[in-house]
């Protein structure tokens, strides 16, 4: 059985920067994303950098029928899993003071309730996965954000929906780690993708931190051996306090 991972938001920005990493390194893919036509070019390039396998299979994550298409499809192409990548998140700015609740559903549900549910579903797979290799064992990186660390001002439910992912990943580890099941939430600062230009009037991209760094944590994670436990990578930008996103 070679190696394989689920990999969300895998389409643009940093979940396409892991996954082409991860071909790279031989794993085939699930890859998941809304607009198929983006999703189905991904996977050609997928492939084309490595990646023996790539199933594609577009959805919204915040329909429970694509979650469990999602696992479902992985688990009759690839059998187990070695690696599940929480990437897809969305990032909505407002004050407490006027934040819609429609809104604050919205982001719960692709932020935390997703994650929640892929996790939930794929860790039978992923204890196959660390079954299959028990030195390094089985991992799950999910992109948290230093809002959910530090409190930034009018991302309050992103930022609640980022420290709820951080929490999630400490609990896994204390329930699964034992079973070579190893989680790690990465909190970046501001990275250059489409998510982050609406703030370029404020902070140009060259100040954000790169794909390429998030991809690089990523990897070394992927190479740490079972008995590691890396709950939380905060990632911060050069030229500020550290505190800031
Ligand atoms: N960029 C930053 O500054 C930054 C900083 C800290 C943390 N993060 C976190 O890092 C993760 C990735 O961010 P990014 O900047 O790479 O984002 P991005 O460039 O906006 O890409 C988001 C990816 O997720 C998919 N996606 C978005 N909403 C989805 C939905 N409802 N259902 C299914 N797929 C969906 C998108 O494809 P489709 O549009 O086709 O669905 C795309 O592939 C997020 O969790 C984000 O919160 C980002």
């Amino acid at each position: 059985m070679g190696k394989s991972a689920l990999v969300t938001g895998a389409s643009r920005g940093i979940g396409l920067g892991i996954a082409t990493r991860l071909a790279a390194l031989g794993y085939s893919l699930t890859v998941t994303a809304r607009d198929e036509a983006r999703l189905d070019a991904t996977a050609v390039a997928l492939r084309a950098a490595g990646a023996p396998e790539v199933n594609a299979v577009a959805g919204e994550l915040s329909d429970d029928r694509c979650l469990a298409q999602l696992t479902e499809r992985h688990q009759d192409r690839f059998g187990a899993m070695s690696a599940l990548v929480l990437n897809a998140g969305v990032g909505t700015a407002g004050p407490v003071a006027e934040f819609p609740m429609r809104r604050f559903d919205k982001t719960l549900d692709v932020n935390l309730r997703a994650p929640f549910m892929l996790l939930q579903q794929s860790l039978p797979l992923l204890r196959r996965g660390a079954a299959a290799d028990p030195g390094r064992g089985a991992k799950v990186i999910a992109l948290a954000s230093i809002t959910g660390v530090y409190a930034e001002h009018g991302l309050a439910v992103y930022g609640a929906t980022k420290a709820a992912l951080i929490s999630l990943v400490q609990t896994l580890n204390a329930e699964e780690s034992g079973n070579g099941v190893c989680a790690t939430a990465i909190s970046p600062a501001y990275v250059d993708t489409d998510m982050s230009a609406w703030k370029h009037g404020q902070i140009a991209p060259e100040q954000m931190l790169a794909v390429g760094d998030v991809v690089e944590m990523a990897e070394a994670l992927l190479r740490l051996s079972a008995r590691a436990v890396v709950p939380n990578i905060v990632m911060t930008r050069s030229g500020t306090d550290g505190l800031r996103a």
